[in-house]
């Protein structure tokens, strides 16, 4: 993953939770800020390099400067730009289960196809599907795949458009910015997904939405000239001439195409948010956040359906049995969240695989803490959040990952986190096991203490479990599951 990473010094260990300082630092932080650094998360699920949205937004932005639009559609315009793949991991395992392929490069090349003509469509299939696979592998894949005909298609748009919206808007952002995430793969021509609108029955802002995104990923990959020319054939097709008219006139704006390549570009973005409109977070805003992305990785899988929130709730219920204050317990909270966010970088053909993973495959899943402490610490005041909700599987021996910390080295939280992470893990169906109940859970546990797990935090989570506020929600999260995976099928 090419994301920028801040240098600094490691924060001071802290291994006594009465002395744990807070993990979300009390600075004052603009809410674009966070958006942007989390939104590395949604280019990494999409297979695209680090900046595809941020660079989506600022292109979007210039549109509308163009187009002159007024400042509160320019808000809305700006988060729904930067969060238009909010529900980009709801169809990461159907995408991999369907191609038998990392859906990461599934994803990322079907962004450079026009999916509408028959033979792109037909080409792209050949390459993507078995990759690696024999010729009879790849035709039973394609046969699989065209099956469920332009209906499949359609739901696949339709799940990931509609996720996007809903989490846009539990965010509390302006019904204009949902309701353009929503139909940000409906085409000019009418023949988009999900709904199939055509011309302006399409928001304007879901229009801009449609031609910014081909134009970066275009812009990126083969430069200003490959982009305009992919806008002026897609014009009336997919996208809006008079749109494609305002990216024309902006070609000569050399200073701001170059903007697009700076390495600051998390700063450069928040320019171009209204400068009247600027929200600042203040916490029930990060914990929106942190919800909100938790819902984006636990989507990811239906193996791993509501694993972050599950983990928060445990890790809050162990910080409880410390006497731990209430802010500290929220910021647990938050870094159980996002602990995994990492896992949006790693294929769901090997988090979903039935079976032990290579040694190939494990090296990628180990990869994920390190991804989720490079994008949480983009965030100034989310830096001690970053380095210990990133440890969650480290142990105390020092054979974790990813970055080998051991007893002297493993901060409070990240025990707690680590004890909770493989508690919720082993008590979800597993593509290889059921879930596990409790007395199961606790035998295998307790061969780790002292080794892997903290024997004090693995005490509290014994009292917290004790009190009987863990057991009834497994059945339910049970049976969700399996609801999912019969979709999967
Ligand atoms: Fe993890
Ligand atoms: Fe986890």
């Amino acid at each position: 993953m090419s994301t920028e990473i801040l240098v600094a010094a490691p924060p001071q260990v802290e291994t006594d939770p009465r002395l744990m300082p807070r993990l979300v630092s009390g600075e004052e932080v603009r809410l674009s800020e966070i958006i942007a650094a989390m939104s590395v998360a949604l280019d990494i699920t999409q297979g695209q390099p680090a900046g595809h949205c941020v660079r989506n937004c600022m292109i979007g932005m210039r549109l509308a400067q163009e187009l002159r639009l007024p400042a509160e559609e320019r808000a809305a315009l700006f988060y729904a730009l930067l969060l238009k793949d909010l529900g980009c991991s709801s169809n990461a395992a159907k995408m991999a289960y369907l191609f038998g392929a990392d859906e990461h490069a599934v994803k990322r090349d079907g962004k450079l196809i026009d999916w509408t003509k028959a033979a792109h469509k037909l080409k792209y299939a050949w390459q993507q599907c078995a990759p690696g696979g024999t010729s009879l592998d790849k035709l039973l894949r394609m046969a699989a795949l065209f099956r469920s005909g332009p209906r499949g298609e359609r739901q696949l748009v339709q799940v990931r458009c509609e996720r996007g919206a809903e989490i846009a808007r539990d965010l509390r952002f302006p019904p204009a910015t949902s309701a353009a995430i929503r139909a940000l793969d409906e085409h000019w021509n009418g023949r988009g997904h999900p709904a199939g609108l055509r011309g302006t029955e399409i928001p304007l802002l879901a229009r801009i939405l449609c031609l910014s995104q081909t134009v970066e990923v275009f812009f990126s990959n083969h430069g200003l000239a490959a982009a305009l020319d992919v806008a002026r054939d897609r014009s009336g097709t997919w996208f809006d001439p008079d749109l494609v008219a305002a990216l024309l006139a902006i070609r000569g704006d050399e200073p701001f195409w170059g903007s697009l390549k700076r390495a600051d570009l998390l700063t450069a973005v928040q320019t171009w948010e209204p400068g009247d409109r600027v929200e600042m977070a203040d916490e029930a805003c990060l914990d929106r956040v942190a919800n909100a992305f938790a819902r984006v990785v636990d989507a990811k899988s239906p193996w791993t359906y509501q694993h972050s929130t599950r983990v928060a709730e445990i890790a809050v219920g162990m910080a409880q049995q410390f006497d731990c204050g209430p802010e500290l317990q929220c910021d647990i909270r938050r870094a159980g969240l996002l602990h995994d966010l990492g896992k949006l970088g790693v294929s769901s053909l090997i988090l979903d695989k039935p079976g032990k993973p290579t040694e190939d495959e494990f090296a990628q899943i180990r990869k994920h803490p390190d991804y989720s402490q490079r994008i949480i610490e983009q965030v100034h005041a989310f830096r001690q959040l970053a380095d210990v909700a990133s440890a969650h599987h480290e142990r105390l021996d020092g054979r974790g990952y990813h970055r080998r910390l051991d007893d002297q080295q493993m901060q409070w939280v990240s025990r707690v986190l680590a004890v909770a992470d493989v508690c919720e893990a082993l008590s979800a169906h597993r593509p290889y096991r059921q879930g596990l109940p409790w007395g199961k859970i606790r035998e295998m546990m307790r061969r780790d203490l002292g080794t892997a797990f903290d024997p004090e935090c693995f005490a509290a989570l014994e009292r917290w479990i004790d009190r009987g506020e863990f057991v009834p929600r497994i059945e339910a999260q049970l049976q969700e599951m399996d609801r999912l995976l019969s979709e999967l099928q």
